[in-house]
């Protein structure tokens, strides 16, 4: 069986960036349009969004993305984003789930891009509750968030801490937090809390003036998605069974960046009756389908503030790096 693409599509307008370097090397240029594969669905994209693994593809940092599989001299996808909303136009051998016309959101191999292949399986239908651009800032930051949140195991009326809450997975977990009844202290710079506070954190505290770890807190539940602090410190506010969940976070050397502590963190765990785990989350169907329904029902909503037109996809992802983005920011691809 062949795929189904449309014969108008052989080439495209896409943020293409051929080697490792800082994200205001990505340009647009027009490139061949990709054709799906088996199990994969071509997308014409409207919207893509902008989260950190970008930077990281970028600039290939850590060095340790390089070793296993990103491409080890060169980006081994050109195409720059991840995240992505719009509507299926062709459709690979033996995709079931999809067709023609379909609108929908996920993961998406080259989204800053007016047509981007996907698996099926890493898809879902888009409610018609949410715009396009909203629908692109979720699968990424909102899976990982969703993941936190499932393996902290909330309980109503814990005190939870959610360290870069005005963040891209930050916003989304101090939501569903919030939805699973803790009490939300949210940390982050001072000019997002007015964010922070919107989400339902009952408390912001700016790590800018401010170590948290410092303060007579204690917390039954911490999930940390921003600053590389130390995991002794992070323990010291955590209640004796508590749980600490690691998403993430900027910085450390550059062969293994942030990804240290979230390493180390289940061998403390053998050590102590508090729970210390690191987090890999991967965008797929059955998250993606958790996520909307909450949308659906009312307890998320995806915290998009800001949007780039293709043309400026290097500069969004810059903007994120510089911490100048508060909660999410979307590529707008094209327009209905
Ligand atoms: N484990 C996984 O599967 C997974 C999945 C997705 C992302 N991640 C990782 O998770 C991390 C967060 O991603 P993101 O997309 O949410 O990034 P982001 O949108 O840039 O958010 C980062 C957050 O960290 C805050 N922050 C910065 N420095 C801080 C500090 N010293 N102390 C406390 N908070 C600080 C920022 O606050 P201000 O903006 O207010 O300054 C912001 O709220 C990244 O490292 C990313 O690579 C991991």
């Amino acid at each position: 069986m062949t795929a189904t693409v449309p014969t108008s599509t052989t080439t495209m307008r896409a943020a293409v960036q051929r080697r490792y370097a800082g994200p205001e090397e990505i340009h647009v240029e027009t490139v061949e349009a990709p054709t799906p594969g088996t199990g994969e669905v071509l997308i014409e994209v409207r919207a893509a969004g902008v989260d950190r693994g970008v930077w990281h593809l970028a600039t290939g940092r850590p060095l340790v993305m390089r070793v296993i599989g990103f491409g080890f001299r060169r980006p081994r996808q050109p195409i720059s984003g991840e995240d992505v909303a719009g509507v299926v136009v062709g459709i690979g051998p033996g995709v079931t789930r999809f067709s023609l016309g379909d609108e929908v959101l996920g993961a998406a191999s080259g989204s800053y891009a007016e047509h981007a292949i996907a698996k099926e399986d890493r898809l879902v239908r888009k409610p018609a509750s949410l715009s396009f651009e909203e629908a692109a800032v979720t699968p990424v930051s909102g899976v990982a968030a969703l993941r936190a949140v499932e393996r902290a195991t909330i309980t109503p009326g814990q005190r939870v801490l959610v360290l870069g809450a005005s963040g891209g997975v930050g916003s989304f977990a101090a939501q569903l937090a919030v939805a699973a009844g803790a009490a939300v202290t949210g940390v982050a710079s001072a000019a997002k809390a007015d964010l922070v506070r919107s989400l339902g954190a009952v408390e912001v505290i700016d790590y800018r003036t401010t170590d948290i770890t410092a303060l007579n807190h204690e917390f039954d539940v911490i999930i940390d998605t921003g600053g590389l602090t130390p995991l002794r410190r992070l323990r010291r506010i955590l209640s004796p069974t508590g749980t600490l969940v690691i998403v993430g976070g900027e910085g450390g050397d550059s062969l293994m960046g942030g990804s240290t502590r979230a390493l180390l963190s289940p061998l403390v765990s053998l050590f102590t009756r508090q729970r210390l785990m690191g987090l890999m989350s991967v965008t797929a169907a059955a998250p993606l389908e958790d996520l909307v329904s909450r949308i659906e029902a009312g307890d998320l909503r995806p915290a998009l503030t800001r949007t780039f037109p293709l043309a400026e996809a290097g500069k969004a992802v810059s903007e994120l790096a510089a911490g100048r983005i508060a909660g999410k920011a979307a590529v707008v691809v094209s327009q209905p």
